[in-house]
C-alpha cells in the first residue's frame, strides 16, 4: 500500500503549521522570559504592583482567618505545584489572629535571632526591596493597622515605628517578618542559572529550619526534605518555572498537615528543634485526637521587579482538627483526601503515627453528618477548592 498524496500534504501542513505555532510561541515567551540576561543577571523591570484597595471592612479583633481546605476527595495522587494566579491585592493576608503571630515572632527572633531569620550579603538589597514593597503595601490594604511615615512605616496597634533608611537597626527580614503573619524566603539566582534560598525569616514553619536550609539550592531544600515526587516529577518544571517567572505574574499555591501538638512554631513532636536531625519517627503514635491540629498553608510567589528576587510568603493557618471536622463535608473529604496520599506522601506528611485514630475519628464523625441529613450531592455547590 502506499501513501496517497493529499494525506501526505495534509500531513505536511500539520507538521509546518505546528512548527511555526510553537516557534512563534516560544519567542513570543521568550520575549517575556527576557533571555538577554545572563544567568544571575536581572535586568530591572519596570513593572509597577498595582495600588492595592483596603481590604474590606478589615479589623484586626473581627476579620477572621481565612478557612482554607485545600483538599479533594480521593483518588487524585497528582503531585503538581497546584499554582493558581495571584490577585495582587491578596498578596499578604492578615487576620485576628495577628498578634498573637506578631508576638511569637518577636518571641522567636529573640530567643533564635539569626537561626531563624537573616539575609546573606548578596541578598541585602533583595531584602531593601521587598521591606520596601511591603512599606508600600500594607498601608494600602490594612490603613487601620499601617502608616506610611518619611523614613518608613508604622503600627498603629502595636506602636512600632521601624526606620527602613539605611543603616539599619536590625536585619531586614526580621524587620519584614515582624509586620506580617507570614514567613518569607528569598530565592536569588546566580550566575550558574540556580535558585539560592539567601534570606528568610522563618518563624512560624512546624517542621524544617531555616539553618538547615539557608545557603542551598531551590531543588536541594526539596530534596533533603525529600519532599515526594520532587525529583522525578517537578525538579525541571520547577526551575523552568523560576527562571521564567516575571515581576507581573504572581501566583499562589495552597498545602496541608497534619501535626499531633499544638505548637504552631515548631512541632516539637517530631524532636526538638535544637536536635540534629527531626523526624516523624520519634512522634508517639496514636495520640488522641484532641491533639490532632490541621496546619495548613497558603503560599505566594512573585518576582521583585527591581532585584529579580523571587519572594516566597508562607501564611499557616492552625486549627484543631475537632474544630475542622464540624463544618459540612469537611470531615468527610478531608479522611478521603488522606486515604488517597501515596505511600511516600504519607510518609513524609507522618500518617502512620495518627492516620488510625484520625481516619476513625472523621469517619465517625461524617457519619453524624450524614445522620442529620447532610446531602452529599450538595457538595460540589458548597466546596470549591481551595475552601
Ligand atoms: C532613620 O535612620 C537613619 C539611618 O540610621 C537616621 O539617619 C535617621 O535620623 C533616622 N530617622 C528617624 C526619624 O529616626
Amino acid at each position: 500500500m502506499h501513501l496517497q498524496p493529499i494525506p501526505i500534504i495534509c500531513l505536511l501542513t500539520t507538521i509546518t503549521t505546528w512548527l511555526i505555532h510553537t516557534l512563534l510561541q516560544r519567542q513570543k515567551t521568550n520575549k517575556y522570559i527576557n533571555t538577554d540576561r545572563k544567568p544571575g543577571e536581572w535586568i530591572p523591570s519596570n513593572f509597577k504592583r498595582p495600588r492595592a484597595p483596603p481590604y474590606p471592612e478589615w479589623d484586626i479583633h473581627t476579620t477572621k482567618p481565612i478557612p482554607y481546605r485545600p483538599f479533594k476527595h480521593g483518588p487524585k495522587n497528582t503531585i503538581t505545584m497546584g499554582l493558581r494566579r495571584m490577585k495582587w491585592d491578596e498578596w499578604i493576608e492578615l487576620d485576628n489572629h495577628y498578634l498573637r503571630y506578631h508576638d511569637d515572632k518577636a518571641r522567636r527572633i529573640k530567643e533564635r535571632g539569626t537561626r531563624c531569620s537573616r539575609t546573606a550579603p548578596e541578598a541585602m538589597d533583595a531584602a531593601m526591596e521587598l521591606l520596601e514593597e511591603l512599606t508600600a503595601y500594607l498601608p494600602e490594604r490594612y490603613p487601620s493597622m499601617f502608616c506610611k511615615t518619611a523614613t518608613g512605616i508604622t503600627n498603629t496597634i502595636t506602636q512600632e515605628t521601624f526606620n527602613t533608611t539605611r543603616p539599619l537597626r536590625e536585619d531586614p527580614m526580621q524587620t519584614c517578618g515582624r509586620l506580617i503573619q507570614d514567613d518569607l524566603a528569598l530565592m536569588l539566582e546566580r550566575p550558574d542559572g540556580e535558585y539560592y534560598l539567601l534570606a528568610g525569616t522563618i518563624l512560624l514553619a512546624g517542621f524544617w529550619r531555616l539553618e538547615d536550609k539557608y545557603g542551598m539550592r531551590l531543588s536541594d531544600i526539596h530534596t533533603s526534605g525529600s519532599v515526594p515526587g520532587f525529583r522525578e516529577k517537578l525538579e525541571k518544571g520547577m526551575g523552568n518555572f523560576f527562571r521564567r517567572m516575571r515581576a507581573e505574574d504572581p501566583v499562589v499555591r495552597n498545602n496541608y498537615f497534619i501535626q499531633v501538638d499544638d505548637n504552631l512554631a515548631w512541632s516539637s513532636s517530631i524532636g526538638s528543634e535544637d536536635s540534629g536531625a527531626v523526624s516523624w519517627n520519634s512522634a508517639e503514635k496514636n495520640r488522641a485526637v484532641g491533639c490532632h491540629f490541621f496546619r495548613s498553608e497558603r503560599q505566594s510567589l512573585r518576582r521583585l521587579p527591581r532585584t529579580g528576587a523571587v519572594v516566597f510568603t508562607i501564611r499557616t493557618y492552625f486549627e484543631p482538627v475537632t474544630a475542622l471536622a464540624r463544618e459540612p463535608f469537611v470531615p468527610g473529604r478531608l479522611a478521603s483526601a488522606i486515604r488517597s496520599w501515596g505511600e511516600d506522601v504519607a510518609r513524609y506528611k507522618g500518617r502512620e503515627k495518627y492516620g488510625e485514630v484520625l481516619l476513625e475519628y472523621l469517619d465517625r464523625m461524617h457519619e453524624v453528618q450524614v445522620a442529620n441529613g447532610l446531602d452529599l450531592e450538595k457538595e460540589d455547590e458548597v466546596s470549591n477548592y481551595p475552601f
